[in-house]
């Protein structure tokens, strides 16, 4: 099912820098603001089925949201942030997630129609080409599955819009991203014959959201 990982090129020595940094505090900052995002995500994704791909797991924060009997994959760039990971799989006996890997989501190495469902959450802002992950998760889907966000979408347009753009290169900075808009996935979804399935803000006060596609079949 798995073939070479690649992780080569500019952009991705990057992330793996910013996220060597980010590994030894993401818990702490992060655990208590994504939980409900990430079970929501993680729900989403387990009504298409049991096997599942987390990409760009992380530090694991959402394995333990998963059903008794799933079968999960985790990939990211970061071996920093997956040593982590594996750390939790250990200590927390977790017999469900059966490999995590690095891995550049935009060249994903399992064959195609491999998982029931794709779950990127807080990942998809960070791709300098998000079409291009978008594209290997419908690759490794099987017909019918399910890819799901879970991320924070910048408005389409009004006032907060405008902040939003304002606030982007400062965002950047410290590896958020305020003004990447849903309707860029919707586009990519329409184009490539993937149903939208709704668009659900979550805690805090809406400002994430889970992005449920389904893939044709
Ligand atoms: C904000 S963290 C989110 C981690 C996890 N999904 C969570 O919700 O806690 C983003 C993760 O995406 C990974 N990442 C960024 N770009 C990636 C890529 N192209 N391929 C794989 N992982 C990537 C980073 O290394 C980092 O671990």
């Amino acid at each position: 099912m798995l073939s070479e990982p690649q992780v080569a090129g500019p952009s991705t020595v990057l992330m793996r820098k910013a996220y060597a940094r980010w590994a030894p505090v993401y818990d702490v900052v992060y655990d208590k603001l994504t939980e409900p995002a990430a079970r929501a995500a993680v729900e989403a994704a387990s009504l298409h089925g049991s096997r599942i791909l987390e990409a760009g797991v992380g530090t694991g924060l959402a394995l333990g949201y998963y059903p008794p009997g799933s079968f999960v994959c985790g990939v990211d760039l970061s071996e920093d942030m997956l040593k982590r990971a594996r750390g939790k799989v250990r200590r927390r006996g977790f017999s469900h997630v059966r490999g995590l890997q690095v891995m550049d989501v935009c060249h994903l190495g399992y064959a195609d129609e491999s998982f029931d469902a794709v779950v990127a959450q807080f990942l998809i802002t960070l791709v300098p080409d998000p079409e291009a992950a978008l594209s290997e998760f419908l690759r490794v889907v099987r017909p019918g599955g399910g890819i799901v966000l879970a991320n924070h979408f910048g408005q389409d347009d009004g006032p907060l819009a405008r902040v939003e753009e304002i606030v982007a290169p400062l965002c950047t900075k410290i590896g958020w991203s305020s003004d990447f808009k849903a309707s860029r996935i919707e586009a990519w979804a329409r184009r490539n014959g993937v149903e939208v399935q709704g668009l659900k803000p979550t805690f805090p006060g809406g400002f994430f959201k889970i992005l449920r596609m389904r893939k044709a079949g």
